[in-house]
């Protein structure tokens, strides 16, 4: 019999989906990635003076989707983190419905800088991003480059 999926939801983060969250971005990076991430995304729910935002695209009781936001101190730049899209749902629009929302959600007088590796600079692009300079990351682990991207809102 054919199933409908409920509509994906976008919602703010609650600190019971810290475990679900650290999954998804293991099955992307990897389990160390994953424990940052959650360790991260914790921080939505400390006592920090500038807390990040975080956001999930969930259907049913799954979160498909993560990503965050931080502000700055000056309140005129923030920077979105830890964009992950469970890999079994790659390429189904949520990862452009996430962003989309925290975009529309943000206050106004905010510019978006992200950090982004090559291989992800198209999806930004896609979303109005552009490419403001690119950052050779010497660590020996990883090297490369990275590219900083930015939009207005
Ligand atoms: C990069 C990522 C967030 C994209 O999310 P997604 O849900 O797969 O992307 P969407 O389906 O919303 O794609 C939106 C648009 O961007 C395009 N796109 C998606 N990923 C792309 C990529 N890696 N390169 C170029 N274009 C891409 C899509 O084709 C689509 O184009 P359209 O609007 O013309 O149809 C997701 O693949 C992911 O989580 N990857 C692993 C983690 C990662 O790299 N995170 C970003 C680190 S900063």
């Amino acid at each position: 019999m054919w199933h409908m999926e409920p509509k994906p939801k976008i919602r703010r983060i609650k600190e019971s989906d810290l475990s679900q969250i650290q999954r998804l971005v293991s099955a992307n990076y990897g389990k160390f990635y994953g424990r940052g991430a959650a360790l991260e995304y914790a921080q939505c729910f400390s006592g920090v003076p500038i807390k990040p935002r975080g956001y999930a695209l969930v259907v049913g009781g799954e979160i498909r989707a993560v990503a965050a936001v931080i502000g700055s101190f000056d309140y005129h730049v923030e920077a979105i983190t830890w964009v992950n899209v469970h890999p079994c749902y790659h390429r189904n629009g949520y990862g452009k419905q996430l962003i989309s929302h925290i975009l529309k959600v943000a206050p106004k007088i905010i510019n978006y800088h992200v950090l982004t590796t090559r291989s992800a600079s198209g999806f930004y692009e896609k979303l109005g991003f552009e490419v403001l300079r690119s950052i050779e990351i010497t660590s020996k682990k990883e090297p490369g480059t990275e590219f900083l991207m930015g939009r207005h809102r």
